[in-house]
């Protein structure tokens, strides 16, 4: 395993074991929006993984949701989303990771996505399949909608719930079944490994998915950005398995 790749691991787990001690307990808000939750736990875990990283790698850039860190025009950009799924964490759903990539020279390279209430913990190194607690795994082999398991996200925005409605219309009827579940670093990990087929939203974020990104493309999995029609810097995705006949949606 690279350097690299055992402190994304253990920064991303020393943030999960942080996550999983506030479990369920009184969280400090700081914005309370219609369809968002931000919480002070966002941005402590957000430091913790940018102290972890920095110690190593003090001429590094950190862009995380939270903030940005290090020496911002370096070439090598670590992408930090500190809890994905910061709703579910309030809620007390026991669904939501901590997301951490490596760019570099604008490539994405290495990432690890820790799920903490499973203690699953996904990988993907610089070569090498994407694995999970060590262990190889690769997206499934289900080639027709009508098999297929597809996670549909809403995002924030009005605009952003439209156009997912509007798929989400679509694709229920086609396929054997469609979930919400509130991350999409786990969605996207979820198709690296065969759980779920493809991944629909029409607003995220980089660090939402770098991670997940990878890893569903090292195992010969799509993933499809385009620009988001709602916002300008956020971007539509649609990822699969790379057998279903979705290469041609945006
Ligand atoms: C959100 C989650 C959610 C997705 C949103 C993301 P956050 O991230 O991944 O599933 O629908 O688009 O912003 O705010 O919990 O880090
Ligand atoms: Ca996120
Ligand atoms: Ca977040």
């Amino acid at each position: 395993m690279s350097p690299e790749l055992e402190l994304t691991i253990a920064a991303a787990r020393e943030a999960g074991e942080l996550l999983r001690a506030n479990y369920e307990s009184d969280l400090v808000v700081d914005e309370m929006k219609a369809h968002d939750i931000k919480l002070d736990l966002d941005v402590k875990t957000q430091e913790l993984i940018t102290d972890r990283i920095l110690a190593t790698f003090p001429d590094h850039a950190i862009y995380g949701e939270e903030g940005i860190a290090g020496k911002l025009d370096s070439s090598s950009q670590w992408i930090v989303d500190p809890i994905d799924g910061t709703v579910n964490y309030f809620y007390g759903i026991p669904h939501f990771c901590v997301s951490i990539a490596l760019r570099e020279d604008g490539e994405l390279k290495l990432g690890a996505i820790y799920d903490p209430m499973m203690d699953e913990m996904y990988a993907v190194d610089y070569e090498g399949p994407t694995t999970r607690n060590g262990k190889p795994v690769s997206p499934s082999n289900r080639a027709e909608l009508k098999q297929a398991v597809v996670t549909i996200g809403f995002s924030k925005t009005k605009e952003s719930m439209d156009a997912g409605l509007e798929r989400y219309r679509n694709m229920a009827y086609q396929v054997r079944k469609t979930r919400m579940m509130g991350s999409a670093a786990l969605a996207l990990a979820y198709i690296a490994c065969g759980r779920l087929d493809a991944y629909i939203e029409e607003q995220i974020s980089i660090w939402d998915i770098a991670a997940g990104k990878l890893m569903v493309e090292r195992g010969g999995g799509v993933v499809n950005l385009s620009p988001s029609t709602s916002s300008e810097d956020k971007s539509g995705i649609v990822a699969f398995n790379g057998k279903l006949p979705l290469d041609n949606i945006s």
